[in-house]
This record gives structure tokens, C-alpha cells and sequence, in this order.
């Protein structure tokens, strides 16, 4: 057992440090009100791990399934480009997971990055890192996994090392094993701003692995724009949005954004299924036309 020190700003629901035989705590990356996610090394060999800990004291059986579920997809996705797992673990009366560590952060983060320096991404650095994403996430559809909650807090890059790896699988299903209802928006599975028409539970249509193009549309809309397209918190006018509002073109809030690329994103987030790509590399086929074009001439013209 090591006894870590706590921290100051150890002020969750929980007041004890989290203490696991073999591993060192060195710092907490994130907090919501289910989860705490903390760095820092297997105290054995010194790998350096993420410690993903589901934090209520009694969390309910739908969490527990939940973080189950993660473990149990996530580690049987042999896949480059998802996240590594390396055990699960009871903990008192919950659950931790030993995630892989590869020194990157989430995407949400460098969107907050380049917010903060006023500094949006440039398009080459863009299509490189939206190419990398959309590779894995055509890898994790071929495995069979439909993953339906891409969002940049879900996507996680190192920009040393150029490694972009898929996290969260949460919500993850095989697929041919869901099919869509209705649902009160209270139970809503996915992250709002980010969340596909199908998704939201009332278009009476299959959530088949589209959902996740949708997604992935929105994410690349922030990444280029430093925004979402449907900025309302409300929740019933959120799921309006996505259901009926065409966004802003991406190029009207950024002119640097190539009209090609701005298509790309907005075919993304079709609110018809069928309308967006019928494969993972149909938009990295269009993507990779896109880098091409910049780096041979400087400029994305129409395809
Ligand atoms: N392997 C990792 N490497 C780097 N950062 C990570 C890793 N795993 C998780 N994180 C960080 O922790 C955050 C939350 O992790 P994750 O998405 O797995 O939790 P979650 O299931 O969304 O949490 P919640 O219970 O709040 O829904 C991520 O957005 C990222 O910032
Ligand atoms: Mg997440």
C-alpha cells in the first residue's frame, strides 16, 4: 500500500486520497461528478498510467456497468489508435481502471489552448490530426465497435510525439445490438453538444455506426473554429438543433477554412444518416485529397 500525500485541491466528494497498492498518485487531470481521472506511475516498473476512478462512494449499478463496459470493449480493441488498458480494479466499494499514458492531453484541452492565444488551428496541422482520428475510428468500425460519444474530451493527442489516441468507451456497443427509442432527455447517453439527430432518440431510426461521423463533424467544427455549431445549453433546443437547424458553414465563421473542407465537415453532420460518408475512409479519402492539394499547390481547390 502507498500512502499518498493529498493534495490541496482535494476538495471532491471524496476527502481520503485514493490509495492502490503499487501506484503512485501524482496529479488529477479531470473531475465531473461521476469520474476522476488522475496521473502517475506503477510504482514496479515506473510506467507512467492514468487512474480513471469512479468517484461516488456507492456509485449506482449503471455506472458500475458503465465503467465494466469500458474495460471490457476498450481491452478487447486490438486496435492502433485506442487507448491501452492495463487492469481493472475494485476500490473499496467502487471501480478504477489502469489506463495507458502516452503524455497526451484531450482535444477539449487544446481547443481551450488555442482559444486562450486567440491562435485557431491552421488547416495543414487540422487535416493531419483529422486524417490520424478518422483512420482509428475506421478501425474501431471494422473491429465492430460503434463508439457514440466522440467529442474532443474523448479524443487525445501528444503533440510531441504526433500520437492521437480514441478514449471513453463507455457508451460503446457492438454492432446490430441497438436500436434507437425514444428517451427523456434525462437519460440522453452521449455528451449534448456533440450528440448525432439519431442519437437524441426522436427521428425512430437504428443508431448504426453513422452516429459516429456526426460527431466527429462537430468535433472537427470546433477544432477549426474554436466553437460548436449549436451553442444553446438548453437542452430541448440542443436536440431541435440537431435535428432540424442547418449549422453555420464552418467558412463563414473562419474565411481561412478551404470550401472544401468546410463541405467535408458539414456532409459530416448530415441530419440524415445516409446523406453523411458510408465509411471512415470515404472521409479520409476526401480529407487526404484535401492535405494533397495544400501541399502541392497551397491551396484546396473543389473535388
Ligand atoms: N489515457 C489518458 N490520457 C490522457 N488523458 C486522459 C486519459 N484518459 C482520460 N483522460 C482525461 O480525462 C478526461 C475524462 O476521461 P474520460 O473521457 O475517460 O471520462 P468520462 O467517462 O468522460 O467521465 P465522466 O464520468 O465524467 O463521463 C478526458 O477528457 C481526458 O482529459
Ligand atoms: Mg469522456
Amino acid at each position: 500500500m502507498s500512502l499518498v500525500e493529498p493534495f490541496d485541491y482535494f476538495h471532491s466528494s471524496r476527502t481520503l486520497p485514493i490509495a492502490l497498492s503499487g501506484i503512485t498518485i501524482q496529479s488529477k487531470t479531470y473531475e465531473s461528478s461521476a469520474s476522476l481521472v488522475y496521473r502517475g506511475f506503477r510504482e514496479e516498473d515506473s510506467q507512467a498510467i492514468v487512474i480513471k476512478l469512479l468517484k461516488e462512494n456507492y456509485p449506482s449499478p449503471q455506472e458500475l456497468t458503465r465503467y465494466r463496459q469500458e474495460y471490457t470493449i476498450t481491452r478487447s480493441l486490438d486496435v492502433e489508435g485506442v487507448i491501452r488498458t492495463y487492469s481493472q480494479e475494485d476500490y473499496q466499494r467502487t471501480l478504477v481502471i489502469l489506463l495507458e499514458d502516452f503524455g497526451g492531453e484531450s482535444l477539449e484541452y487544446w481547443i481551450q489552448q488555442c482559444r486562450d492565444s486567440f491562435c485557431p488551428m491552421p488547416v495543414s496541422n487540422f487535416l493531419r490530426l483529422a486524417i490520424a482520428i478518422t483512420e482509428i475510428l475506421g478501425r474501431i468500425h471494422t473491429a465492430g465497435v460503434i463508439h457514440k460519444d466522440i467529442n474532443p474530451g474523448n479524443i487525445v493527442f501528444n503533440p510531441n510525439t504526433s500520437v492521437v489516441k480514441i478514449i471513453d468507451f463507455g457508451i460503446a456497443t457492438q454492432f446490430n445490438r441497438t436500436s434507437s427509442t425514444f428517451k427523456s432527455p434525462h437519460v440522453l447517453e452521449g455528451t449534448l453538444a456533440y450528440l448525432s439527430p439519431e442519437q437524441t432518440g426522436r427521428m425512430n431510426r437504428a443508431i448504426d455506426y453513422h452516429t459516429n461521423f456526426y460527431s466527429l463533424g462537430v468535433t472537427f467544427y470546433e477544432l477549426l473554429t474554436g466553437q460548436v455549431p449549436f451553442l444553446t445549453t438548453d437542452v430541448l433546443e440542443l436536440v431541435h438543433c440537431h435535428l432540424a437547424r442547418p449549422p453555420i458553414p464552418p467558412r463563414e465563421l473562419n474565411p481561412q477554412i478551404p470550401k472544401p473542407v468546410s463541405d467535408i465537415i458539414l456532409k459530416l453532420m448530415a441530419k440524415n444518416a445516409e446523406d453523411r460518408y458510408q465509411s471512415a475512409w470515404g472521409i479520409k479519402a476526401d480529407l487526404a485529397n484535401c492535405a494533397d492539394q495544400l501541399k502541392t499547390s497551397g491551396q484546396i481547390n473543389s473535388f
